[in-house]
């Protein structure tokens, strides 16, 4: 498989197409201008604008500090870099509590470059993900670990090691899907589970710490440079073996990913 330079746009359909050929999706964050032209250019087909600024741009220690002001500035700022790849935005903490701030929000998202947004939960999601999807804006429903309810479940942590939470994940990522959900995204799960709830649905699965049988993986443009103050264990390094070339990394990370050497088993979690 050729590594893609982006400069035909990358579309939901365009991923569809990957994920029914076997072709791994790369996803990667950015967060201004300059990166997003250069990792749009090193092929990654989806660039996220995710609120992991508040931790690797801001310096907090979670999500929960970021606004919807923070998001929309970073979005135009990589929509001006961007070079073909599809944008994806997070909705913040708290922006999407009740329907009429979540069309708002979801809206300046959009107005500011994005071309689906991307929010956090389970079933209980369902009705903002239909109530967007029916008014044409798509959503990736992120699962499993989701950084905005650090605080309920009570640190960073891998989530459905047990059955019985493996289950609920599987059932209610079936329900966003129904609900109209175009990507899944799925963080920090066991790889066997995250390989279930890829075979039972219809739509692109990517992972961050899921293992490698998705249809494809996000990392953190932080960590992929190693430049991060933490390394969890889904983390790999990209920057160490490309002579110090920041476009490099980003293009070894591409080709990892394409080719499946990335995640490894080390970076998996059972
Ligand atoms: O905000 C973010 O960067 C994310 C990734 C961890 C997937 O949601």
């Amino acid at each position: 498989m050729s590594i893609q330079q982006n400069h035909t746009n990358i579309t939901l359909t365009s991923l569809n197409k990957m994920r029914a050929q076997g072709e791994k999706i790369v996803c990667l964050t950015v967060y201004d201008a300059c990166y997003a032209g250069i990792v749009s250019e090193a092929g990654v087909e989806v660039l996220l604008v995710g609120d992991s600024l508040g931790m690797v741009l801001q310096g907090h220690d979670s999500t929960l500090p970021v606004t919807m002001n923070d998001m929309v500035y970073h979005m135009r700022c990589v929509n001006r870099g961007n070079r073909g790849a599809l944008l994806m935005a997070d909705l913040p903490f708290m922006s999407y509590a009740s329907e009429s701030q979540t069309l708002e929000n979801a809206a300046s998202l959009m107005r500011a470059g994005a071309h689906i947004v991307k929010l956090e939960g389970g079933a209980w999601i369902a009705n903002t993900t239909r109530l967007l999807s029916e008014r044409g804006i798509p959503v990736c429903a992120h699962m499993g670990l989701t950084p905005q309810s650090v605080n309920r479940i009570g640190g960073f942590i891998v989530q459905g090691r047990d059955t019985s939470q493996a289950q609920s994940i599987l059932k209610e990522a079936r329900l966003l899907q129904d609900a109209g959900a175009s990507i899944l995204l799925l963080e920090c799960v066991p790889r066997v589970l995250a390989r279930q709830i890829t075979d039972s649905l219809e739509i692109p699965v990517i992972g961050i710490g899921a293992g490698p049988y998705t249809s494809g993986q996000i990392m953190v443009l932080h960590d992929v440079l190693g430049i991060s103050p933490i390394t969890p264990k889904f983390v790999k390094n990209f920057l160490r073996d490309s002579e110090d070339s920041i476009p490099g990394a980003i293009k070894k990370y591409v080709q990892a990913v394409k080719n499946q050497t990335f995640p490894a088993p080390e970076h998996c979690f059972d």
